[in-house]
């Protein structure tokens, strides 16, 4: 990737509920008893409706339905937005239309719907091919349900990606280098691999304080990191963001947006969004509830909890924050662009020259970037640069 990468506009949609919470995750995902589609669907539109009012002139490239867990929408939902959003925007020829599935065998069957409605892309939650491991994970699919669905995803569309999730308790490098090969063998264009974050409030959090998680500890973790980077890198898979791999060319585009820091909308109960209104960059955040989100939105016509501008110092922390995730890193004519000042203007001299004299951040003339090293700790190295 070269030049001056358009960040994009994309839509993000989520969608909350899920059969059952896994015991890592901390998105906004809910268990419900039914789920009123009619209802659900209108207040959907209705957001779509406020925000398009209010980022006129924009041209559309890509919608990403997240959650939560999308394939259990109905079809006609996806749909439904899509058309919402093609008569509410213009949008790109090559538009991007990405669904996240869970790969189970009641959700395949609803590929072909999806693929009708206009969703091009699946992102499936597959996490591990290992049995034992999904059920340590708390998932509901065994290993080959899940390649069964990923078989169905891969007639039904063009672009098919899927998660998996490592640094699981008692993993070996030697087991972790198998999977991974295994993984790169199904020829998809993409592949997430997340290292296993214990987040505060959820199952795995309590084990932990318990002592009865038992990790891999920071060596090994390096360990299997670089693992991932050699293997998916000789398998044509390169990482392009920390934790996506992608042949080149087929990036995520929505997620490009973020990470580059372009606008996006956010709909549905605790999506962010961040809009150029008028000039200025706005974060929008609705409420998380699922139900006093729908409840908001039927009274006043969207969710949104928060629509506040976002400082420039903020604007500054926000860009690097997401854009030194990428191999790529911050193009420093996008930082101009997006900030009205350089470089050396916008960073403490000092911080940035001792990262760099680590051999953890380069900057040339085109753009500032994390080395192989500064990946590997990029919290530690953004700490150090915006702290
Ligand atoms: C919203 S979920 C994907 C869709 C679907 N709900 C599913 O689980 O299959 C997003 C992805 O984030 C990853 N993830 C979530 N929580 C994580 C955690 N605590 N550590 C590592 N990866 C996590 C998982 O790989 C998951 O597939
Ligand atoms: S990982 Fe996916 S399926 Fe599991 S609770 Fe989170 S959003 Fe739902």
């Amino acid at each position: 990737m070269t030049g001056l990468p358009d960040p994009g506009f994309g839509i993000y949609v989520h969608w909350p509920f899920c059969l059952s919470k896994c015991p890592y995750c901390d998105f906004n995902s809910h268990v419900r008893e039914g789920v009123d589609h009619a209802r659900w669907r209108a207040a959907l539109l209705a957001e779509i409706d406020h925000y398009a009012a209010r980022t006129p002139a924009r041209t559309v490239t890509s919608i990403f339905f997240g959650g939560g867990t999308p394939s259990l929408m109905e079809p006609a939902t996806a749909a439904a937005a899509i058309e919402r959003v093609a008569q509410r925007w213009s949008v790109a020829p090559d538009l991007e239309i990405t669904l996240e599935a869970n790969p189970s065998s009641v959700e395949s069957a609803r590929f072909a719907a999806l693929a009708a409605a206009g969703v091009n892309r699946v992102s499936l939650g597959v996490q591990a091919l290992d049995d034992r491991a999904l059920a340590f994970l708390g998932r509901r699919h065994d290993s080959a349900e899940a390649l069964a669905a990923l078989a169905v995803a891969q007639r039904h569309f063009a672009r098919v990606s899927f998660d998996l999730i490592y640094v699981r308790p008692g993993q070996s490098v030697a087991d972790w280098r198998a999977e991974l090969e295994r993984a790169a063998g199904f020829g998809t264009e993409h592949l997430s691999v997340y290292q296993l974050t214990i987040e505060p409030g959820t199952r795995f959090a309590t084990l932990a304080e318990r002592g009865e998680l038992d990790l891999p500890d920071e060596e090994a973790q390096a360990e299997l990191y670089e693992a991932t980077q050699e293997i998916l890198g000789a398998t044509g898979l390169p990482a392009y963001e920390i934790s996506n791999h992608a042949r080149p060319g087929a990036e995520c585009r929505h997620n490009l947006t973020y990470w580059r820091y372009g606008d996006y909308v956010g709909v549905g109960p605790g999506a962010h969004g961040r809009l150029t209104v008028e000039g200025a960059k706005v974060a929008t955040r609705a409420h998380r509830a699922p139900e006093i989100w729908l409840g908001r939105v039927e009274a006043q016509g969207h969710g949104a909890h928060e629509d506040v501008p976002v400082a420039p110092g903020e604007r500054r922390d926000e860009m690097l924050l997401m854009g030194l995730r990428l191999a790529d890193g911050v193009p420093l004519s996008r930082f101009r662009a997006e900030l009205g000042g350089d470089v050396a203007d916008l960073i403490e001299p000092g911080k940035l020259d001792r990262l760099v004299r680590g051999g953890f951040l380069s900057v040339d003339d085109q753009s500032l970037r994390a080395t192989a090293a500064g990946l590997q700790r990029l919290n530690a190295v953004l700490a150090g640069l915006l702290g």
